[in-house]
């Protein structure tokens, strides 16, 4: 057994000033508690992914990590009831003179056990068949009043084209799934954004796995349409795309290309304009997350800054052929270039540096300073 090797963290009255803290001791973070007379100190580094525990809050006798909701028993470190073998590092503490000390010789073993893996987290990894086309329809709708949606019409005519094209057309209507608002992981820390994302990890209940399970495992291309809503995309549009930032935040801590030979598309119908700014923020976007773009990747109507007469608008695109036939060739223009796409297969799996960010980012440089 180690030598003691107690090391005085300030006094009594300071440390039960707080029911929880984070504080350095040599070169250690520790979880610093105390609730009913007595203090707890653990390691400060969360088993999931490295949360700080010390910045999280008291459940009772549970430290809940402020990253992902994990809880760890403040005195002895273990899980909560059924994952007690998932521990992290607790420390003998005492109370002598009026000063804290804890011994950095008693640290327990950190022990990890295996929380099931999200079915999302599996291998990414092409199934076979034919080129696969996910339509995404952004446009919010009562879905027990439905009214017509002339995106979703267009949507609907690209994807019904698809078997012609010798491809799967589905559609997902976000109106339809019920899902949270991203809650900013990612402004906690990168690491608290993960993928699959942290609110489908933490709620089973959130309907969002259907979009992630479409983009990044079944399909080859997708279809992203969208009503203008003052000059902008949807807000249902927005509510996904925010959501998506775990998506994109793979590359960026993980280097880790989770969308690859992939193709996007998008229709964009406005009563007024801005189709140009509304494509540009999608095309921008969806590049980020690494879908590639047929030639003329979007197709769009827009009845005019003068017409304020959408039920005009509404006839002309339910009645138009032009608009029916331009969104079916979106779908040719997608499916033609996936499948010569996945022919080739040269997508990267990682990041090339002397693309989108050229220099080493600063959450590389810590780890290799501190690796
Ligand atoms: S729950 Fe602690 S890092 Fe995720």
């Amino acid at each position: 057994m180690a030598e003691e090797n107690w090391l005085d963290i300030g006094s009594v009255e300071e440390m039960s000033q707080a029911p929880l803290r984070r504080i350095a001791a040599g070169s250690r973070e520790l979880a610093v508690s105390f609730r009913d007379g007595r203090f707890g100190v653990v390691s400060n580094a969360c088993n999931h992914v490295g949360g700080p525990l010390g910045e999280g809050r008291l459940d009772g006798e549970y430290i809940v990590c402020p990253w992902h909701n994990w809880k760890f028993h403040r005195c002895s470190g273990k899980g909560e009831p059924g994952f007690e073998e998932d521990a992290v590092p607790a420390y003998a503490v005492k109370v002598e003179g009026g000063r804290v000390q804890v011994d950095m010789a008693s640290a327990t073993r950190r022990t990890r056990k295996p929380h099931p893996a999200h079915p999302l987290a599996r291998k990414i990894e092409r199934a076979p068949g034919p080129i696969r086309v996910a339509g995404i329809s952004t446009s919010p709708m009562d879905e027990a009043n439905p009214r017509f949606s002339g995106s979703d019409h267009l949507l609907r005519h690209a994807l019904d084209s698809c078997a012609a094209y010798g491809a799967e057309g589905r559609m997902i209507r976000l109106s339809e799934l019920k899902f949270r608002a991203c809650e900013g992981y990612y402004s906690k820390s990168a690491h608290a954004c993960t993928w699959p994302c942290s609110i489908t990890q933490m709620d089973e209940s959130d309907q969002l796995d259907r979009v992630y399970e479409a983009l990044v495992h079944w399909a080859d291309a997708i279809i992203v349409a969208t009503p203008i809503r003052w000059g902008a995309a949807s807000s249902l549009y927005f509510k996904m795309a925010e959501r998506l930032n775990c998506v994109q935040n793979s590359i960026t801590i993980r280097n880790q290309v989770l969308i690859r030979n992939k193709v996007a598309g998008f229709i964009v119908v406005g009563g007024q304009d801005n189709i140009q700014g509304v494509a540009g923020q999608m095309l921008g976007f969806f590049a980020e997350l690494g879908f590639i773009f047929p030639q003329f990747p979007y197709v769009a109507h827009s009845r005019g800054w003068s017409s304020e007469d959408m039920e005009r608008n509404v006839e002309i695109v339910r009645d138009s052929k032009e608009l029916a036939e331009g969104a079916s060739m979106l779908a040719r223009r997608c499916v033609d270039l996936a499948a010569a796409l996945i022919a080739q297969d040269q997508a990267p799996v990682a990041i090339e540096r002397g693309g989108r960010k050229a220099h080493p980012l600063e959450v590389e440089r810590a780890a290799g300073e501190t690796g």
